[in-house]
């Protein structure tokens, strides 16, 4: 895996924990940070990890530049799937078109609730939603967040929760989803038909990736 982090990386953080599992089926090769200061770097760096900084500034504020420059650090490590793991900008085509089917993103809500943007979960609880989540997802060129689902998992709002409590209930989730949702990808259990994305049972354990569902090139 190629993890992209832009904040602290708890998310990273997790995702370490269980390739260190002894059946997880992934490793991670290399995170990329648009932002020097992300602890994300850090968290890599303690876990022996390759990591780098790729700030738009280093390519004269040219987001497609820079995008291209980290699909090809990816590429040169060998990473087949990318996981972006609290990653707060918009990816460029560029990027996103050279990992078809294989960009998984962590969202904090159940999308397509409180898509598009980086205060989702403050956005839930101003709604006043009874029940907020987080969704993994497929990333592609299109609509920010507009992406095929993965998997969901609903999180309770109570009514003393702030933004910390909540957001802090949904991170415990996401902790146990982008793992499962990576452990899916490689082991070939994710069809795609369209939209919809099947799990298919641990018996029908193919090659890593996404299959296309029988009637429908993906
Ligand atoms: C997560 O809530 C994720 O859903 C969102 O950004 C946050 C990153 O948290 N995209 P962390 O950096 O993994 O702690």
């Amino acid at each position: 895996m190629g993890v992209l982090v832009s904040g602290a990386g708890t998310n990273l953080e997790a995702l370490l924990r269980s390739c260190a599992g002894a059946d997880f089926p992934a490793a991670v090769g290399l995170v990329i940070s648009n932002r020097p200061s992300a602890g994300g770097l850090r968290i890599a760096a303690r876990h022996g990890v390759d990591a780098i900084a790729m700030p738009v500034a280093e390519f004269g504020g040219e987001v497609r530049q820079r995008d291209r420059a980290m699909g090809e650090r990816f590429r040169e490590t060998g990473v087949g799937l990318v996981v972006c793991a609290g990653y707060d900008r918009v990816l460029d085509d560029i990027f996103l078109r050279g990992f078809p089917n294989a960009i998984l993103n962590i969202h904090p809500s159940l999308l397509p609730a409180f898509a598009g943007g980086m205060n989702g979960v403050e956005a839930a609880l101003a709604f006043g939603v009874k029940v907020a989540g987080c969704t993994v997802q497929l990333l592609e060129p299109g609509l920010p967040d507009g992406g095929p689902v993965v998997l969901q998992a609903p999180v309770p709002v109570f009514e003393d929760d702030d933004v910390d409590m909540l957001r802090a209930r949904i991170h415990e989730q996401e902790w146990v989803l982008l793992p499962e949702a990576v452990a899916l990808w490689c082991h070939g259990r994710l069809s795609r038909d369209g939209r919809r994305i099947r799990i298919l049972p641990p018996s029908q354990r193919g090659a890593s990736g996404v299959r296309a569902a029988a009637s429908v090139p993906v």
